[in-house]
């Protein structure tokens, strides 16, 4: 069942969505050569604290950490450890909150130091992806549309698109229907309505789409080894243009 979200619950998910969108922030400005994973995953956990939200990773299925940091070929659900970023690393941070009830969730691809070009394209071409997504996100196009925006764009790079996880619908549960894949299929055909809270998460691979998923039971990696970027908002549909609730700057 898809749930339809009130003007005031979307203002109260809003409102964990700056809690995530901070959160971000914090950890791009942390981001350092030498820093540990472990120690971004502390900063996270403690800042979502003070703003009185819950890192709702925590817990989540038996995830032992607050937030998920993957670093280059390491797709998604990284397990932050004691493993230090290194000058050209890239690293993907997914961060998820729930305030009053509430969850917003949203990822981002940080640069570690002088990066390669090919990996920064890769970078940039997962946030375009995202945009991309957005321009359907509007009441009468199907969760396939966005989909479709999100595969084309990534496939005129020559990019892989992962298909093993997808976007999803979001609101008092971090995952909600529907799903939100990144690549066409006729499973995402429900219209877009007033009130569908989604969160478009392209993951997009310089190389092959395939992926590994390791026996931590939760790092998803490429199976070619090549860097993997992920970018994501947790996103409001509306009767107009759509509100991105995890992300205030007018980018696109
Ligand atoms: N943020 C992920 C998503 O978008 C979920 C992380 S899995 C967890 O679906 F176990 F870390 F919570
Ligand atoms: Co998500």
């Amino acid at each position: 069942m898809i749930t339809i979200k009130t003007r005031a619950e979307i203002e109260k998910m809003h409102a964990a969505g700056r809690v995530v969108e901070n959160t971000l922030k914090l950890l791009e400005r942390s981001i350092r050569v030498g820093i540990s994973t472990e120690a971004l995953n502390k900063l996270a956990h403690e800042y979502i604290l003070s703003q009185g939200a819950t890192p709702s990773f925590l817990g989540y299925n038996g995830y032992p950490k607050s937030v998920c940091l993957s670093v280059n070929d390491e797709v998604v659900h990284g397990i932050p450890n004691s493993r230090k970023l290194k000058d050209g690393d890239i690293i993907s941070c997914d961060v998820g909150a729930i305030l009053d009830g509430w969850h917003g969730d949203a990822a981002r691809t940080f640069l570690v130091g002088n990066v390669d070009e090919a990996t920064k394209k890769l970078v940039e071409v997962t946030r375009e992806c995202f945009f991309e997504g957005l321009k359907f996100c509007k009441e009468g196009y199907r969760i396939s549309d966005i989909s479709a925006a999100v595969e084309r764009h990534a496939e005129k790079h020559g990019y892989g698109v992962v298909k093993d996880l997808v976007g999803h619908g979001i609101g008092r549960e971090m995952h909600e229907e529907p799903e939100v894949p990144n690549y066409e299929t006729p499973r995402a055909r429900q219209r877009l309505r007033a009130g569908m809270t989604i969160a478009i998460e392209p993951m997009i691979n310089m190389g092959t789409w395939k992926v590994w998923q390791l026996s931590d039971g939760w790092t998803v990696t490429t199976q070619d080894g090549k860097p993997s970027a992920h970018y994501e908002n947790t996103v409001a549909i509306t009767e107009g243009e759509p509100i991105i609730l995890t992300c205030s700057e007018e980018i696109s």
